[in-house]
């Protein structure tokens, strides 16, 4: 049997599945299936307050999930899909409550990932799936992070190779007056504002406090198991003489570069995104004391990568009296 064949055996049983997306790789159930979801929720250790991702292989699927489909989601899915952007609509009764948290409304994406769309065309029905990591900690970009997040608590990984764009889809709530970014990512709210208008951006850093609509986006998240901090870009004089630390900062060229336990990455945003995951994990494993990131320049095309890395670490506390 295929891997693929077993994969929609495995879901059709309301077992759990890890695949491959363009952004991330996901943690797959049924999304009709209140009992598969909940096993997404406890291989995670995911809080049930936090809402799931619905993946779908186009737009025909798409209308079938969302009790709603407005001329925005429309005009967005025929520009962004496959692709990293989400778009939260009404919630038709067949998505299982489980999976939105409880809110009547559902986040709903087709990935732009060649494995991906056949297995949900394949398994011909929505596909739930978060990040395939341990709640609140870095997502995974191979099929071997996977592996090292879950082990044996999904049925099976499909290895699509790593991920290209590296960081999670953009999530834009359609339900407002005014179509609202949740979450930054894959594609940037300018491109989005090119197609519908103004667009309003929900700072989660500072509403954390609210339930249901601010999911998941409190506290440290995305986050390495060595303690990380950020700073300033160009400020690499404040870190640099840190013992047993790891640092990240941006390369001058195209290229990776590694020393030790320093990661340089490049300075476009696309190929950061790619590399960043990898790289936290990488210097995750060292046993260092620390790791020190270098924030990229506040920029609009930085504007996902800046919300990750600022989730993933804290600020550096100023220097102590008498250091510079
Ligand atoms: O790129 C991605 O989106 C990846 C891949 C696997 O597709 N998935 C992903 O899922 O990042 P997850 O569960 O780690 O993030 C889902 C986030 C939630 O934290 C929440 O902020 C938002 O999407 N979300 C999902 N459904 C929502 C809803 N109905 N209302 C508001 N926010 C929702
Ligand atoms: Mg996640």
């Amino acid at each position: 049997m295929s891997s693929l064949t077993s994969a929609v055996e495995i879901l059709r049983r309301g077992r759990l599945v890890a695949f491959p997306t363009e952004t991330v790789y996901g943690l797959g159930a049924d999304a009709r299936s209140a009992d598969a979801v909940q096993k997404i929720f406890a291989a995670k250790g995911r809080p049930p307050t936090n809402p799931l991702i619905v993946h779908v292989s186009g737009v025909a699927m798409a209308k079938l999930y969302a009790s709603e489909w407005p001329d925005t989601a429309r005009r967005l899915a025929q520009k962004f899909w496959p692709g990293p952007l989400t778009l939260v609509l009404p919630r038709f009764r067949t998505i299982a409550p489980e999976v939105s948290a409880g809110l009547d409304t559902v986040g709903l994406r087709m990935p732009n990932h060649p494995l991906a769309l056949k297995l949900i065309q394949k398994f011909n029905g929505p596909i739930a799936a978060p990040s395939a990591n341990r709640s609140n900690h870095i997502s995974p970009t191979t099929a071997q992070h996977v592996r090292d997040e879950l082990g044996n608590t999904v049925d099976l990984i499909l290895d699509g190779g790593p991920c290209v764009v590296g960081i999670e889809s953009t999530v834009l709530d359609l339900t407002l007056s005014c179509p609202t970014i949740l979450r930054p990512g894959g594609i940037s709210r300018e491109r989005i504002e090119k197609v519908v208008g103004a667009v309003e951006v929900r700072d989660m850093l500072t509403e954390a406090s609210t339930p249901a609509s601010a999911p998941g986006q409190h506290g440290v998240h995305y986050a390495p198991r060595t303690v990380a901090y950020r700073f300033a870009f160009g400020r690499r004089d404040v870190v640099e003489t840190r013992a047993n630390c790891g640092f990240v900062t941006l390369a001058a060229e195209r290229d990776i570069k590694r020393r030790g336990s320093s990661i340089a990455l490049p300075a476009s945003p696309a190929s950061y995104a790619q590399h960043l995951y990898g790289a936290l994990r990488e210097l995750d494993a060292m046993g260092l004391a620390a790791i020190y990131v270098e924030m990229p320049p506040d920029l609009p095309e930085w504007a996902a990568v800046r919300d990750r890395l600022t989730r993933a670490t804290r600020a550096l506390s100023p220097s102590p009296p008498g250091r510079t």
